[in-house]
């Protein structure tokens, strides 16, 4: 059985990668490449409750050291209960977010640095590298306006608390937005920069784009 293909999106919140996950999910069916979808963190039952942990404003007082190796706990469960055995079945595993996100977030944005996470990555998930990072980068404020709006109407609606991170300031998010900037020019075979603010079905060609041309190459058919 060939090995399947790991996907991942990464961005800031409210870059479109959970709209565009889904639309690149459809576009698979469509084509008879049934995708396995997650994200992180959570995805997993374990890690719905890790993610709980993390994104409700009330863990206001975690260490950004205990936020990092939460996400890594939430990492861990999640390859061993979802990724790796898609992957040994052959199977395209699109991914809202992996370890990108904590280079971004934690090395970036809480000024961890990026050595400490491709340590722990290397230790703690076997060094899993993604086949394919779409990584969505529209304006910074364009982002932060629709994560803001968008969380607020989440608890109104469902009662759940996802604020802490939208509650970081600016000067947080341009670490995390420059940190995205360098892992991209750091890996250009692996990550497909989509920048500026295009329109959804812009944004989601460049990806149909991107992920065909790994299909083909990896030898999976259209
Ligand atoms: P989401 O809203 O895209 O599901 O992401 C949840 C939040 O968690 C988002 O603000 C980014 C943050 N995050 C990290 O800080 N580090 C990580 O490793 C991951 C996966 C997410």
């Amino acid at each position: 059985m060939p090995r399947g293909l790991f996907i991942t999106l990464e961005g800031l919140d409210g870059s479109g990668k959970t709209t565009q996950i889904k639309r690149l999910a459809t576009w698979l069916q469509n084509h008879s490449l049934d995708p396995v979808v997650t994200r992180q963190p959570g995805g997993t039952p374990t890690g719905d409750r890790i993610r709980a942990l993390l994104l409700d404003s009330r863990s206001a007082a975690l260490a950004p050291m205990t936020e990092m190796a939460l996400m890594f706990a939430d990492r861990a469960q999640s390859i061993a209960e979802i990724i790796e055995p898609a992957l040994a079945a052959g199977k395209i595993v699109l991914c809202d977010r992996f370890t990108d996100s904590t280079e971004a977030y934690q090395g970036g944005g809480r000024e961890l640095g990026s050595q400490v996470v491709l340590d722990l990555h290397r230790l703690i998930c076997g060094n899993l590298q993604p086949d394919l990072t779409l990584l969505l980068l529209p304006s910074l404020q364009a982002s932060l306006q629709r994560a803001r709006s968008r969380n607020h109407r989440h608890t109104e609606q469902t009662g759940q608390d996802e604020n802490r991170f939208e509650q970081e300031q600016d000067a947080f998010y341009q670490r995390v937005w420059q940190k995205y900037r360098d892992i991209a020019a750091r890996e250009p075979d692996r990550i497909v920069l989509i920048e500026g603010n295009l329109g959804i079905d812009e944004v989601h060609e460049q990806i149909v784009e991107a992920v065909s041309e790994r299909l083909i190459t990896a030898g999976h058919t259209r």
